[in-house]
């Protein structure tokens, strides 16, 4: 299915995975990692059998360790800008749910890949942090926003600031993290949740995603006035007939995205 040079794709059912797969390097995100990434989620997200996407890293030590401090070390402002930054934007466009299964360090722009995800499910040796301070710099793909947005200013600066890592419970008591699960076990509960939102109505749960993900980007009124256009456009879908009437008739619905 694919020609990708760092990551792994592949599907089981109706969930699309994505494998980030530099073990070695800690599955370190070069330009050309996040490329091939916005790439695979684009692919799955035009890809109507495939209902929800699960992201993992290889290897059992990182989901990944940052963007790729080698590859950017002797980078101009510039060669950073044309480098494929635009690639976390793509990313961040996808409209379908996307579940970050994180086991070993999400650091840097692994911390801020797992936070486009809709939902985080973690092992508990999960560590994540924003180090770029350590490195005289700051989190470039959105860290310093999602986890104010989420985390609160207090420990988001402690985060941004100090460059110190917060462990699975630690991120799950605030609010990060979905679900701490036994280590090693992260894709499997992943998928599993994957799997109860791929039963959902296709439809339904894209505007459901795009409702949720306006209240970090609008106000409360243009927020509201969103997902009440969300809430109507369904009452147009077939899968709305289905689900009411499979209600009434108590049977399970099945949904067909239309
Ligand atoms: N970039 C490039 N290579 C990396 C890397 C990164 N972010 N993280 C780890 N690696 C490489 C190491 O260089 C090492 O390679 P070699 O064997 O060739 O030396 C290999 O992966 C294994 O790593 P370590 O030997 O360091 O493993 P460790 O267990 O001793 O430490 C770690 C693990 C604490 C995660 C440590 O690797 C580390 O601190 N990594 C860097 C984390 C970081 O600073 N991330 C932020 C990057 S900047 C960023 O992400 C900007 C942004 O906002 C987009």
């Amino acid at each position: 299915m694919s020609n990708y040079q760092y990551i792994l794709v592949e599907r089981d059912e109706r969930v699309g995975i994505v494998t980030l797969n530099r073990p070695r390097e800690l599955n370190a995100l070069n330009f050309q990692l996040v490329s091939e990434l916005a790439d695979a989620l684009a692919a799955f997200d035009g890809d109507d059998e495939i209902r929800c996407i699960v992201l993992t890293g290889a290897g059992e030590k990182a989901f990944a360790a940052g963007a790729d401090i080698k590859e950017m070390s002797d980078k101009s402002p510039i060669q950073m800008m044309l480098g494929g930054f635009e690639s976390w934007g793509r990313i961040r466009r996808i409209s379908k749910p996307m579940i970050a299964a994180v086991g070993g360090y999400a650091l840097g722009g692994g911390c801020e890949l797992a936070m486009h995800c809709d939902m985080i499910v973690a092992s508990e040796n999960a560590r994540f942090g924003q180090p770029e301070i350590n490195l005289g710099i700051i989190p470039g793909a959105g860290g310093t926003q999602r986890l104010a947005r989420t985390f609160g200013k207090y420990r988001t600066m402690e985060m941004v600031l100090t460059g110190a890592n917060f462990t699975a419970q630690e991120m799950f008591d605030h609010g990060l993290v979905n679900r701490v699960v036994p280590k090693g076990e992260h894709l499997n509960e992943a998928v599993k949740l994957a799997k109860t939102v791929a039963a959902q109505a296709p439809l339904a749960v894209r505007l459901a995603k795009d409702a949720v993900l306006a209240a970090f980007e609008t106000t409360l009124e243009q927020g509201l006035a969103n997902e009440r256009k969300n809430f109507f456009l369904l009452f147009s879908t077939e899968d709305m007939h289905e689900g009411m009437k499979a209600f009434i008739e108590k049977r399970k619905a099945d949904f067909q995205g239309r």
